[in-house]
């Protein structure tokens, strides 16, 4: 879901200083210098919101342009609509790897529209209705164009129904090969960051276009497949085939979307009133569902720091594919087996991320990749806060101050840490060690700035007034200023944007 609201507040901000800030802020201000416009441009060049609409005189209706402008990823998600649900039907067959799927996309549009894009890379299609009419398509590359029989009008809810059928092919330009629709032994999985949905079905793909989805996925009944948030049913079908049906109520981004197909042991329960689903792939020992067991007891902690859990369902997968990462998939974080490897000791830190991303990351998305900082450095200073919590040394020190200490010690005055500025990393460096070592040190010095009375309340207040929504650095920095009272543009510019070691807090 988009807020169009902040998108057209923002953007008109946007649209007035986009000529004057060249890509590197001005240097900072003195503190308490009187800097009515000073946030905007201390802290980073302002947000593209919105792409220029291609406006054609002649005719009340446009195309929906083919992105939304992001700063690292332009053409990520599309303009002109903004889509409220997803409901997939999805069967995959291991024996052909074929995947076959009906998307039924619920949407309303925000422009007259002549034709409207979808992202899609997944396998080919076989028809495009709107509104129950056939529509005519043009597929190239990732941009699927859709022309219905009759042009939308702004403000008008419409249905899509795209049936697709084939093998899922790779996901181009994705980061890294363990993107998108992957083949395993026994099945497949579907994941990936910042892109991966339009590998399996046909999408707005951007974080700011969040919606909620029904995922059924139907596979050969010795088979478990897993997605996001509730398992409503779990049916036998024709031809031995189970279909799983999942359904995920709050709005999700598109990729948080997943689904993972394979032979997996399958824990249904549940925690505080909430169901909770966890599954380890057999071909791991026990003690992998021992360790992925301790979800309830790190989101229990969690939420006396960040405030009540944010979803309705909970859980974990890890998975035998070598992802070389885990994803905090909404309701259902994906995980790497090498993070339970008994040799790497204790895992629940990596539990403590993940999880952390439910409140930073799914639940209060970012609206640009460029602030990616929002998700990793809040969801890396979690890990602190989890080894404080359990006294567990981990990267240096128990205590949050201790690793802090660390970090900012180890990397010397000239160490890329401090070269790549986690506010603007850049899109090869959207997961550079900046975004989360020094997006967590961030957090750690406007603790120490503010006091951890002001701090842990900056926390819950983010997650509960931006829940199920996005959120910006900006909207971020002026909600710890109205908590603390605070002047804090100069501390988030030395700590975000900065390309050298900030002053020690
Ligand atoms: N957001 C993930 C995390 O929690 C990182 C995903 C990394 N993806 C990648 N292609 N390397 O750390
Ligand atoms: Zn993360």
């Amino acid at each position: 879901m988009v807020r169009p609201g902040i998108a057209r507040r923002l953007a008109v901000a946007a649209a007035g200083l986009v000529l004057l800030t060249a890509c590197t802020p001005p240097p900072p201000s003195p503190p308490n210098s009187d800097r009515p416009e000073s946030s905007s441009t201390l802290l980073g060049p302002p947000l593209a919101l919105e792409c220029p609409p291609v406006l054609d005189t002649s005719d009340p209706f446009d195309p929906g342009s083919d992105g939304l402008c992001d700063s690292y990823y332009p053409q990520a998600g599309n303009g002109g609509y903004d889509v409220e649900n997803y409901d997939l039907d999805l069967t995959y067959d291991p024996a052909t790897q074929t995947l076959r799927g009906v998307a039924t996309i619920t949407a309303t549009a925000t422009a007259n529209l002549r034709s409207f894009n979808l992202d899609y890379y997944g396998p080919d299609i076989e028809s495009v209705h709107v509104d129950d009419q056939r529509a005519a398509t043009d597929h190239r590359g990732g941009e699927l164009v859709v022309t219905p029989a009759n042009p939308i009008e702004t403000g008008t809810s419409f249905t899509v129904v795209v049936r697709y059928a084939g093998r899922p092919r790779g996901y181009p330009g994705a980061a890294g090969p363990s993107t998108g629709f992957l083949v395993t032994d026994d099945g497949a999985l579907a994941i990936g960051q910042p892109q991966s949905a339009a590998a399996w079905f046909p999408v707005n793909d951007h974080p700011r276009d969040k919606a909620t989805y029904t995922i059924a996925i139907s596979v050969p009944s010795n088979l478990a497949a897993l997605s996001n948030g509730v398992l409503e049913s779990q049916r036998e079908g024709p031809m031995g085939f189970t279909t799983w049906t999942w359904r995920e109520s709050s709005p999700m981004a598109p990729y948080l979307a997943t689904m993972v197909v394979g032979e997996y042991r399958v824990v249904v329960g549940s925690h505080d009133g909430r169901p909770l689903v966890t599954a380890v792939h057999t071909s791991l020992p026990d003690s992998v569902d021992a360790e992925l067991a301790r979800t309830t007891e790190v989101v229990e902690y969690l939420e006396t720091v960040f405030g009540p859990y944010p979803f309705e369902a909970l859980g974990g997968i890890v998975v035998n594919a070598p992802l070389g990462y885990a994803l905090e998939t909404q309701a259902r974080p994906v995980y790497d087996q090498s993070f339970f490897d008994v040799e790497r000791g204790d895992a629940s830190w990596v539990l403590a991320h993940e999880l952390a991303h439910q409140w930073f990351g799914d639940s209060v998305s970012i609206y640009d990749w460029r602030e990616i900082w929002l998700n990793e450095g809040f969801a890396t200073y979690a890990e602190w806060l989890w080894n404080e919590h359990t006294g567990t040394s981990r990267n240096g020190g128990a205590t949050a101050q201790a690793t802090f200490d660390t970090w900012y010690r180890i990397f010397s005055d000239n160490e890329r840490l401090w070269d790549v500025p986690p506010g603007d990393p850049g899109a090869d460096d959207l997961f550079h060690q900046a975004v989360y070592i020094r997006g967590a040190m961030t957090l750690h010095a406007l603790r120490k700035t503010v006091g951890d009375e002001a701090f842990f309340r900056i926390l819950p207040e983010w997650a509960s007034r931006k829940k199920n929504s996005t959120g910006t650095t900006l909207e971020f920095v002026a909600l710890a200023e109205e908590i603390s009272g605070q002047e804090l543009d100069k501390l988030f510019h030395d700590w975000l944007y900065s390309p050298k070691r900030p002053p020690r807090p």
